[in-house]
Parts: C-alpha cells; structure tokens; sequence
C-alpha cells in the first residue's frame, strides 16, 4: 500500500496547474445503476449482486451492476441515472448521478412539495445554471412558480447575514410551509440552504442541486447542515435530510481547476479511510480524475456517495463512525498547497486514527 500511496501523489502533483478549458471537457453521461440499501434480501430486486465490504460493517452495498472495479470506463448508454439510496428509514432518499439530469425534468418535479419553489444560489452559479433549473422545476408543471434568491459568494458569507436574506426572500414571497427549498451551488450554498430549510416554519422541503466535486461526494449528502459563527465554522446548524440529492455531473464543466482539486481531496479521502477496492481504482485512474474524464468522474462520485451513505445510514448524527469522514476536509481545505505534502498529512493521519492513536 506504500507504493499505492506514491503512485497517487505523483500523478496528483504531476499536472497541478492544468489549464483546462470547459469546452475541452466532454460531457459524462455513462449511467450506471446502483443502490445502496438494506441488507434484509425481502427488499432486494432479483438479480442484485451482493458486494462485500472491506470494512466490517454489518450493512452490505447491493447492486445490479458488475461489480465496480470490473466496470468498463468505455462503454456508454442511455440518460438513465445511477441511484443511490440515503437508507435512513421514512426520512431515506435517492442521490440520482448522471449527465443531462437537468434536462429530465420528472426527476425534480416529483420530490417538489406545494406550489412555490425558492432557488437558494450564489452570484458565480446564477448565471450558468438558475435558467436551466427553473426550467427544470416548471416546464410542464404550470401549478409550480418559482422564485429565488442570489446570494454573494464565498465561504466568509456563510454566516447569519447572509441565511437571513433568505428568510426575507421566502416571507416576503409568502411561502408557507408547503413550499419546497432548493440548493443550487457548493456546500456552502448546500449547507446555507439546508439550514434554512430546517429553521423556516419549523421546517420545510429541501433538495440538493450539488454543483462542486465537494459537494456532490460529500457536503449534500447526509444532511449536516449550518453556516459558520464568527468563532467557528459550522458552529450553528442542523441535522436536516434533503428529499433528494440531483447530481448533473455537466455542472462539473465550469468548474475551476482549483475547485475540482479541492473535490477530489475528498473522493481520495473515501479510498484512504473505508474502501480499499476504491483506493486501488484511484490509483489507476487519478491521472484520469485530473484531466476531468467524464467516466472516471461518473465512477468516482457514485462509489463516493455509496461510502457516505453508508456512513450516514450507521451514523446519521455523528456519534462515532461519521465523524472519521471529517478527514477530507482537513486536507481538502489546503488543496493550495503541494499534493504531496497533502497526501502525507492525510495517510499519516488516517493511519494514525485507523491505528487508534487519536490524531
Ligand atoms: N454538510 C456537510 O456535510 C459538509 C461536508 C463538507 C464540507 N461542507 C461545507 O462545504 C463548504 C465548501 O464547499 P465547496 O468546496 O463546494 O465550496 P463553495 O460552495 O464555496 O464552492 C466553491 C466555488 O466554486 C463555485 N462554483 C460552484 N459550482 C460551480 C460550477 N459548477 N461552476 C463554476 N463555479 C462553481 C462557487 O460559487 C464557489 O466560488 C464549506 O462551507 C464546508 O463547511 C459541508
């Protein structure tokens, strides 16, 4: 594993100042489908194959797929999305992956609660994708209007001023409890959203639109959400399930390099701390990740949001289990800095915690 762990970090510091254009990047649109669900075989379709886990744990990933290391990279097919099921009994929901799903407007259209929609976004995200999700929301679904929100980007806007502009929105706009909030952006917006879904009238419906690698592996999926509190991040917040997670893995394409470098620390993070079989893929398809191939991407969010769910469903509140997925962060957060230096904190540390040294 020590020769694995070299072989990553160089082809990730191989290119680290690639410049890629978002008309160079094909689209990713290789569905596949896999579920995550509960182990009990009464709930399983027929002709589901049962994946072992490397890691202990008494659930079992179950899917109608071939087993995900034996996937072809090449073959592609139809606009059908992968699912992953958030197994969390009357509050579970699908995680639907795949390309175009902005297009498929029944996907959207079904979780929406009532008749008012408010897009919660930032000042980057509105002009590339607002238009096509409001599309989504309503074409066909004349009940359904629409309103939302611009907020000003970036992580030191996560914060009580700026939830409150969203609270101002939704009054002003007469929402009521049977309305539905939807997060289009990155965990910040993600995590904004959420909460604010959780607090106004006690609670209202939410869905996920992740549009960063970060969020799409990670900060939409599981339900943690909040915003930062002059002392510390993530200091105020919820524990609050969206009703779906819809990831358009064609959002990837506007991307900043920097961004998707800092997504992909925690897609590494899945292989380093739980899935052996994944961390073995990542190493012969890092140089692939990088270069932003649609299909290695498709993979790699899938597998990603297969360990969170699991994760999630064992342990939906952090007591324990969940909080060993912080290890991303932590290192995804200096994605500045140089990758091999990053891949050393992180091994080290999660040998460290694997080996109950507490670091
Ligand atoms: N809730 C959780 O479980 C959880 C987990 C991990 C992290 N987080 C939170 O997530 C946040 C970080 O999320 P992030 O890394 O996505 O950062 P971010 O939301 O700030 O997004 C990064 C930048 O990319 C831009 N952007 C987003 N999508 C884009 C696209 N498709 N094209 C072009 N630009 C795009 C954004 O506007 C922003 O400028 C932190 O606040 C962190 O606390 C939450």
């Amino acid at each position: 594993m020590a020769c694995a762990t070299n072989a990553i970090s160089l082809s990730l510091s191989s290119n680290p100042n690639s410049k890629l254009s978002s008309d160079f990047i094909p689209k990713l649109n290789r569905p596949v489908n896999v579920s995550l669900c509960a182990s009990t075989s009464a709930e399983l379709d027929p002709g589901r194959l049962f994946l072992s886990r490397p890691i202990g744990l008494s659930r079992r990933i179950c899917a109608n797929a071939t087993p995900v290391m034996d996937q072809s990279v090449g073959e592609r097919s139809s606009s059908v999305p992968t699912i992953v099921e958030v197994d969390l009994g009357n509050r579970s929901y699908p995680i639907y992956i795949g390309s175009g799903l902005l297009d498929q407007h029944e996907l959207l259209q079904k979780h929406v609660h009532g008749k008012k929609v408010l897009v919660v976004t930032n000042t980057t995200i509105a002009p590339l994708y607002l238009d096509k999700v409001v599309d989504a929301l309503t074409k066909g679904n004349p009940n359904v209007s629409v309103e939302n929100v611009i907020l000003p980007d970036g992580e030191k806007y996560k914060n009580m001023e700026t939830l409150m502009k969203v609270f101002d929105k939704a009054i002003e706009s007469r929402l009521d409890r049977r309305c539905t909030f939807v997060a289009l952006g990155g965990g910040v917006i993600g995590d904004m959203c959420g909460f604010a879904a959780a607090a106004f009238l006690r609670g209202v419906n939410f869905i996920q639109i992740p549009t960063t690698v970060m969020a799409q592996v990670d900060s939409s999926v599981g339900g943690k959400t909040g915003i930062n509190h002059p002392l510390g991040k993530n200091l105020i917040g919820a524990f609050y399930q969206p009703q779906c997670v819809l990831i358009d893995t064609d959002t990837l394409s506007t991307l900043p390099d920097r961004e998707l470098a800092s997504g992909l620390a925690e897609v590494i993070k899945y292989g380093l701390i739980r899935d052996a079989e994944f961390f073995e893929w990542q190493e012969k398809n890092m140089e692939k990740l990088m270069a932003r191939d649609p299909d290695a991407f498709a993979y790699a969010i899938k597998r990603s949001c297969e360990n969170k769910a699991e994760v999630v469903s064992l342990d939906e509140k952090e007591s324990g289990l969940r909080a060993t997925l912080n290890l991303g962060h932590t290192f995804g957060h200096v994605s500045n800095r140089n990758w091999v230096w990053i891949w050393r904190v992180a091994t080290w540390r999660s040998c460290c915690s694997w080996h109950g040294y507490g670091c």
